[in-house]
């Protein structure tokens, strides 16, 4: 058996969590990739919610949970999540190249959105931004360095004093940190690469979106990770061959949280009959998302860019709730219509959504879970994304995803 990559093709909050809780169990191991704790992950299971921002989504599965070099690991997030689960700790290993989040990242998150104004990027603040910044220039602690009894905190401590009116002493939560660290550090890319040594396959779980991908999402309202199927090999520590399958995810609408370019968003009133319908409401932040229709001109450069050739749809429930809705399939900039996203990338404020509209989605559950008039819509996405729609989700619990 393969690899098999999970990623978001919009600009997040797809329904990752769900898949990657629905397809574990044929995995040793699922790894997490990218961001830190900015993602929410929600699984739901017999009526009960969990969202996890940092473990990966089979948490509640039995499976081995690894946390990749190329995440930002917020250790306070990090304990907080472990503690929900018993077995969690044993079952944990974060890679010791991994770049920490401490109380001070938080900080210079909210200092750069207040420096911002208006222009602010709407970020979730949980300084996974600076962190990552501070990997650049080569600043930040890693896991490894807090687990180190050498590490002192003085010279990042000096550094933020350029920036914030008070530094706070970190002595504490260097501590409680290298506690936490020292039982859960390991060599998450050694422990992959032998894992597939021996022919067994881990599943690598991407967050965020497509969209919001530092290179090549809608920058400067991007996050501040890689998070499409090429960043698995750089943060895992294994070679491009090794990225497996790809499977994007993506609502059968979109949603958005923070500032930016948003071609199909739809008006308040709309939005908000979805919002309530699809419960739209960040996981990390609580914020409403802003809603808006099926983009197939952004989701198609998504696909290609992650080499996504399975796809799963979600939230169809909340779609056929609607009496009818659109579907974008163009773009038109000044007049021009084209389907080429990446050349709309520079005048993203400019561009109009051009929609096929009168979809519908009605009638009763199938055999397979899966009402018939679905069936059109994903013949319609299947053709133009040149992908294959392998899971349908039909509602939020894990009993609602319906594979084809
Ligand atoms: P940051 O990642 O917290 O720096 O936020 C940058 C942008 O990415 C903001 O628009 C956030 O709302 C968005 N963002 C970050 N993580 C997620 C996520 O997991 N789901 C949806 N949006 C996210
Ligand atoms: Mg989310």
């Amino acid at each position: 058996m393969d690899n098999l990559c999970i990623v978001g093709l919009q600009w997040g909050d797809e329904g990752k969590g769900k898949v990657v809780d629905y397809l574990a169990d044929g995995f040793e191991s699922v790894v997490r990739f990218n961001g830190g704790s900015n993602a929410g992950h929600t699984v739901v299971v017999n009526g009960s919610r969990h969202v996890f921002h940092i473990l990966p989504s089979a948490a509640l599965k039995s499976k081995k949970l690894l946390i990749a070099a190329g995440v930002a690991v917020d250790p306070e997030v990090l304990s907080e999540e472990l503690s929900l689960v018993k077995s969690l700790r044993t079952r944990t290993v974060v890679d010791f190249r991994a770049t920490t989040v401490s109380p001070l990242e938080k900080m210079m998150d909210a200092t750069l959105e207040d420096f911002r104004g208006s222009s602010a990027l709407g970020t979730t603040r949980r300084g996974v931004g600076p962190a990552y910044a501070l990997r650049a220039l080569r600043l930040s602690p890693r896991v490894g360095d807090l687990v180190s009894d050498s590490y002192d905190m003085t010279t990042i401590r000096d550094f933020y004093k350029n920036f914030l009116p008070e530094v706070p002493d970190m002595e504490g939560w260097r501590k409680k940190s290298k506690m936490l660290l020292e039982e859960l550090t390991g060599n998450v890319s050694d422990l992959v690469n032998e894992i597939n040594d021996r022919n067994g396959a881990v599943m690598f779980e991407g967050s965020q979106g497509t969209l919001l991908d530092l290179l090549h999402g809608t920058y400067p309202f991007v996050t501040s990770s890689g998070t499409l199927s090429n960043y698995v090999p750089e943060s895992v520590g294994v070679p491009p061959s090794r990225v497996g399958d790809v499977m994007g995810v993506a609502k059968c609408y979109t949603t958005r949280v923070g500032s930016g370019p948003f071609p199909t968003e739809m008006d308040e009133a709309g939005a908000q009959r979805i919002r309530i319908e699809g419960k739209e409401y960040g996981s990390t932040t609580g914020r409403p998302r802003r809603i808006g229709w099926l983009d197939l001109v952004s989701l198609k450069y998504a696909v290609r860019m992650n080499g996504a050739r399975k796809l799963s749809l979600t939230k169809l429930d909340v779609l056929a709730r609607l009496k009818e809705f659109k579907v974008c399939e163009a773009y038109s900039v000044d007049g021009e219509e084209t389907e080429d996203f990446s050349r709309c990338l520079m005048e993203m404020d400019r561009v109009k959504p051009v929609y096929s509209d009168g979809w519908s989605i009605k009638g009763r559950l199938g055999a397979n879970g899966i009402p018939g008039s679905v069936q059109e819509l994903i013949d319609h996405i299947e053709e133009k994304l040149r992908v294959e729609v392998k899971l349908v989700s039909y509602g939020e619990d894990r009993s609602m995803t319906f594979e084809r």
